[in-house]
């Protein structure tokens, strides 16, 4: 039974998973090169924001989960090491291995100078199917001096989770796919999985390559389906009361379909979904393979951030009154600090070459989204500032706060609420409020 283990690379990802493990009783050892976060876990306090974080850290950070800058310790400390490092996109598409090879490379160096029998290593990061057998093994093998699956092993186990429920997402997950330089290495991984979860994931074991492959496949298929649904909710825009919601819901129902990721809206972004489109089809050209389905996803997805533009550009042409436009939602999803591919920011950039004045509001992202638009955008930490200062506000994220600020709001003049995904009650809101929810017919507005 494995007691300890450590985990490089505290990041979005990472530092979640760490205090996952300390949660369910492994004795956790976190490494990162960042003293910040280091600092920060041993302290118990939460670097960033993501639900249950702070909590998890204050109750195990500097306890059961402790951290270091210094590789070694992983090595000496511990016989399993979880690699979940960044793998920043490189410019034809794929992923860079540059961070995952440091890290291990540290990490061998470290095995080379110890006595110890055999050290698992279990790589997590979404890397090009192939790297594993092509670049980290041998890596490992090279740095270390030892043979794979005699002096060490190697086992791939990548991530299905979604940020702002990063940490649901590994103690609840759906599923956990294992990839195994030997079966008792992926013995030992469906162990600590099955430990680690509070529910009971359908559990499957393959090889490394498979695992890979596995990875960058299930987010490239949810990208199909998330673009289908915004297919649905253009078309049911066009046709009088018709109403994406009830379609997706409906056929939803179906388990050849399932409801999730299957609401028709805005466009998928953060740091996962665009970037692994793009190495799917990188993937598949480097073999010769055709990949259009995965291209179309691509080019819907540009085509729903043009289609938001323009809707909210015609209530703007439409509105009588004044030109500022209130958006409620900066990251691309609730709950989380990111704006990368963020909808909202998309929609920012185009209506900012149109003079218009903008003001934001979401205290978790504003930071970012200062740094990237500097003063171009006003900003309020409070919705219903954003709602008095606009004449029409886009709600673009499923914020409880946003939907309760818009249904609470009294307005006393007119407002449009551009609803990108249906969360706000149209009953409850004032006469004087427009409402315009994205994916329905006309005469379906109210
Ligand atoms: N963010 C997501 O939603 C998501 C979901 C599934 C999978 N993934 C994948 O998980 C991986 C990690 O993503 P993330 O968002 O947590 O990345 P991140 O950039 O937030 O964090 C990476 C961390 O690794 C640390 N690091 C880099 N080199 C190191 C080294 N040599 N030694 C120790 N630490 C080192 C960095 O300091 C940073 O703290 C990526 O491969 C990503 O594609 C991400």
């Amino acid at each position: 039974m494995t007691e300890r283990l450590s985990l490089v690379g505290l990041g979005k990802l990472g530092l979640c998973l760490a205090t996952c493990f300390a949660k369910r009783g492994f004795k956790t050892l976190g490494v990162d090169i960042e003293e910040r976060v280091v600092d920060h876990v041993n302290r118990g306090l939460a670097p960033w924001y993501e639900p249950g974080l702070a909590e998890l850290l204050a109750q195990h950070g500097g306890k059961t989960l402790r951290a270091t800058r210094d590789h070694k310790q992983a090595i000496e400390q511990t016989d399993v090491t979880w690699v979940l490092v960044a793998t920043p996109s490189n410019p034809d598409g794929s992923f860079s291995n540059r961070f995952v090879e440091s890290a291990l490379r540290s990490l061998a160096e470290a095995l080379r100078d110890s006595h110890k029998d055999h050290h698992l290593f279990v790589i997590s990061s979404t890397v090009m199917p192939g790297s594993t057998d092509s670049a980290f093994i041998p890596l490992l093998e090279k740095v270390s001096g030892r043979k794979l699956n005699d002096g060490f092993s190697v086992g791939y186990s990548p991530d299905f989770v979604a940020l702002g429920n990063v940490i649901n997402g590994f103690l609840r997950p759906d599923l956990a796919v294992i990839g195994q330089s030997h079966p008792d290495s992926g013995k030992q991984i469906e162990a600590i999985h099955k430990q680690l979860c509070e529910n009971q994931p359908a559990i499957s074991r393959m090889s490394i390559i498979n695992a890979e492959i596995a990875k960058v496949c299930l987010n490239a298929y949810i990208t199909l389906k998330i673009s289908f649904a915004n297919s649905v909710a253009n078309l049911c825009e066009c046709i009088p009361t018709a109403d994406v919601d009830a379609v997706t819901k409906a056929i939803g129902a179906d388990r050849r379909i399932s409801p999730y990721y299957f609401q028709g809206g805005l466009s998928f972004g953060g740091t996962c979904f665009p970037r692994d489109v793009h190495a799917y089809i990188t993937l598949a050209q480097k073999h010769g393979v055709q990949a259009e389905l995965v291209e179309a996803a691509h080019r819907v997805n540009k085509h729903q951030d043009e289609h938001l533009a323009q809707l909210v550009l015609s209530e703007i042409n439409r509105s009588a009154g004044g030109k500022t436009l209130g958006i409620l939602g900066l990251s691309f999803t609730a709950n989380t600090s990111v704006i990368t591919e963020s909808p909202a920011m998309k929609l920012i950039g185009e209506l900012l070459k149109h003079d218009l004045h903008i003001v934001a509001c979401d205290p978790l992202a504003s930071d970012n989204a200062r740094a990237m638009l500097g003063s171009a955008v006003k900003y309020v930490d409070a919705a219903e500032d954003c709602l008095a200062n606009a004449d029409i506000v886009v709600v673009t994220t499923r914020d409880a706060k946003f939907k309760a600020a818009v249904e609470g709001y009294a307005a006393n003049r007119p407002l449009t609420v551009v609803d990108c995904w249906r969360n706000i009650d149209p009953a409850k809101l004032p006469s004087q409020v427009r409402y315009v929810p994205v994916g329905k017919g006309a005469t379906a507005a109210a």
